[in-house]
């Protein structure tokens, strides 16, 4: 059973969410990339679920998040969506299918909110996509903005170090999150930023800002599940508080299944027919 129970049962909307933060109450975000997992973290309360395309580096192993396709990001938010009753899921829009091209962001997204039931895209980026931005919004389709470190411009960066330290980036980051917000975003991602900067930005602007790795000041924290459940333990910043130690559990439990099998204790005779 869930330690919290929301105190609103009713469905997240991009309302709701506004709401929230006019209230001063945090918003919870996780992300979810299949029908299991979205269906109890939805039951435990979230108020979020993000369809990452962090997928591709905890669900296929790549090193980045490049790789991953519209039919990829599409085929996790149906298998998150068909799981989940009261979260506000968004979708990754994947690199290369929003990029420089309104038209073709636009198609990306329409496929995402028809094929998925995904009910809001999020994209990565300020002033350089924004016609992309405005021509996705102008369809009625809502989006999350993504500044900061944004990890579909890993070669560009280079590393995945805190973004935003110097005067100038930080300046370009308030910036386009100025625009994100006049355009309509409805909620905007703040990667691995320092604090400062984060709360600014969160005091700033009217709609919610989702924070990751930049500090306590945001309306709101998202994790990628792998990362806070402790299956993936190869990744340990600064930022990240695992709760729980699942690779350890499920370490355990399939080598006592082995150790059963080999030692032909399962099945016993009540686990037969
Ligand atoms: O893809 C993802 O999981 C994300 C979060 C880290 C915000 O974009």
């Amino acid at each position: 059973m869930s330690t919290y129970t929301a105190s609103d049962p009713r469905k997240v909307t991009t309302r709701r969410l506004a709401e929230m933060k006019a209230k001063g109450e945090k918003i919870a975000m996780l992300t979810a990339y299949d029908y299991s997992m979205a269906t109890l973290i939805d039951q435990a309360g979230m108020d979020v679920i993000l369809v990452g395309d962090s997928a591709s580096n905890v669900m296929a192993g790549n090193t980045t998040t490049l790789p991953m396709t519209l039919d990829q990001m599409i085929y996790h938010a149906q298998s998150v969506t068909r799981g989940v009753k009261r979260a506000l899921v968004v979708c990754d829009m994947p690199f290369g299918t929003y990029q420089g091209n309104p038209l073709e962001a636009l198609a990306s997204a329409v496929r995402i909110m028809k094929e998925s039931n995904a009910e809001a895209v999020k994209i990565e980026g300020g002033e350089e996509i924004l016609d992309s931005v405005e021509r996705i919004l102008s369809a009625g389709i809502p989006v999350m903005g993504h500044l900061g470190l944004t990890p579909q411009s890993i070669n560009k960066f280079g590393t995945y170090n805190v973004r935003a330290r110097e005067e100038e980036e930080a300046a370009k980051l308030i910036a386009d999150a100025k625009r994100l917000e006049q355009a309509g975003c409805f909620a905007i991602v703040l990667e691995k930023i320092p604090a400062t900067l984060a709360a600014r930005v969160s005091s700033e602007l009217t709609i919610p800002v989702i924070g990751i790795g930049a500090g306590g000041g945001c309306d709101g924290q998202v994790l990628v599940m792998h990362d806070m459940l402790g299956i993936n333990q190869g990744f340990s910043p600064r930022f990240l508080r695992r709760y729980a130690d699942l690779a350890t559990v499920i370490n355990d439990a399939v080598g006592q299944y082995i150790t059963d099998v080999k030692s032909s204790d399962f099945p016993n005779e009540k686990e037969q027919y």
